[in-house]
């Protein structure tokens, strides 16, 4: 075995459901200009009880109930989140004890809503060199904590969940090679400053033009998997504005492929919207195991990467 795959995929998303209705009593928008400038109609938020452990751990639990997998297999997890509770500790290695993963190392990535196809690739490459057979991969954010409920700006974009994904060992690589990259040059278009100011800050349209720019980037990821566009069964972008996955599908021409629509009814959850649109699809029975699949995340950083995985 010297390939890697996709073995399960779970999710959990919060309870309480907050519409475009709700959010315009307190800021100045409406539920006609959400819906045409970002698509989004309704989004999760967490209460205090759901926390990125405790939504991480509930999304693990069923895709290591999806893989077949016992925690006590797993022999790393590794948590993508940029929305940690606090600096220190890290939440992953909390993950990791809640599941009662006892021989898996455990730490934590920050790639903003990069952050699972980043994991997904560190995870598939250990995978392949040998330094682990099974790898959890989990994003789990929750954007509310650092939400300014005050600027309509971000408020309405903003939303929790968490997604999670086994990594094991297959005959054939079926976790495609990653594109990845960065442009470190705007880092301040997407930031939570930190020094009296904890609340997330975005300068929209500067991350919207550098978005519609990856279209390139995105093919790459088909050309390096040895895929066609047209072959692709789905496409999974970064679920933050329908208006960027637009561009970026017809961009690619991935003319035949499902493309994931999920940001309409969860909003943007950075690391985990790829995990969870993902699921999405799979649980609406339109895929079929093996099927070529594209997953494609940009954001804070700014950073962004992505890879064609075998549907699993
Ligand atoms: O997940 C990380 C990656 N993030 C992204 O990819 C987000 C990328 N950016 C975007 O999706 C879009 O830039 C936004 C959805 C954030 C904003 O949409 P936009 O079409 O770029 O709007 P804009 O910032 O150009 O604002 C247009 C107008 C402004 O008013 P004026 O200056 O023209 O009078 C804003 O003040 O819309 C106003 N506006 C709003 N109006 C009603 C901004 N937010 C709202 C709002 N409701 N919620």
């Amino acid at each position: 075995m010297s390939g890697s795959r996709l073995m399960g995929i779970g999710t959990y998303r919060p309870a309480r459901l907050v519409t475009n209705d709700d959010l315009a009593k307190r800021v100045a928008t409406s539920d006609e200009w959400v819906r045409s400038r970002t698509g989004i109609a309704t989004r999760r938020i967490a209460d205090a009880d759901e926390t990125i452990v405790a939504m991480g751990s509930m999304a693990a639990e069923k895709a290591l109930a999806a893989a077949g997998i016992d925690p006590t297999d797993l022999d790393m997890v590794l948590l993508a989140t940029c929305t940690n509770p606090s600096q220190i500790p890290g939440s992953g290695p909390q993950i990791a004890h809640r599941l009662g993963a006892v021989h898996a190392g455990a730490l934590d990535i920050n790639a903003g809503c990069a952050g699972f196809s980043y994991a997904l690739s560190v995870a598939s490459d250990m995978v392949r060199v040998g330094s682990a057979r099974h790898v959890l991969v989990v994003a789990a954010e929750r954007l509310s904590d650092y939400t300014d409920w005050d600027d309509r700006t971000t408020c309405i974009l903003l939303a929790d969940g968490a997604g999670a994904a086994v990594v094991g060992p297959a005959p054939n690589q079926e976790i495609g090679p990653a594109v990845w990259g960065h442009d470190g040059g705007k880092a301040g278009a997407i930031r939570v400053p930190g020094y009296g100011d904890n609340l997330f800050r975005m300068e929209g349209q500067t991350v919207f033009r550098w978005a519609i720019t990856l279209t390139p980037t995105v093919r790459r990821a088909c050309e390096l998997a040895g895929v066609e566009p047209a072959e692709l069964a789905a496409v999974v972008p970064h679920q933050a504005n329908l208006r960027i996955i637009d561009v970026l599908v017809s961009g690619i021409g991935a003319t035949n492929a499902v493309v994931a629509r999920d940001v309409v009814d969860s909003g943007n959850t950075s690391a985990a919207s790829i995990p969870l649109a993902f699921s999405r699809i799979l649980d609406g029975g339109q895929l079929r195991p093996g099927d070529p699949v594209l997953l494609f995340g940009f954001g804070a950083g700014l950073t962004y990467c992505g890879q064609v995985v075998r549907c699993p």
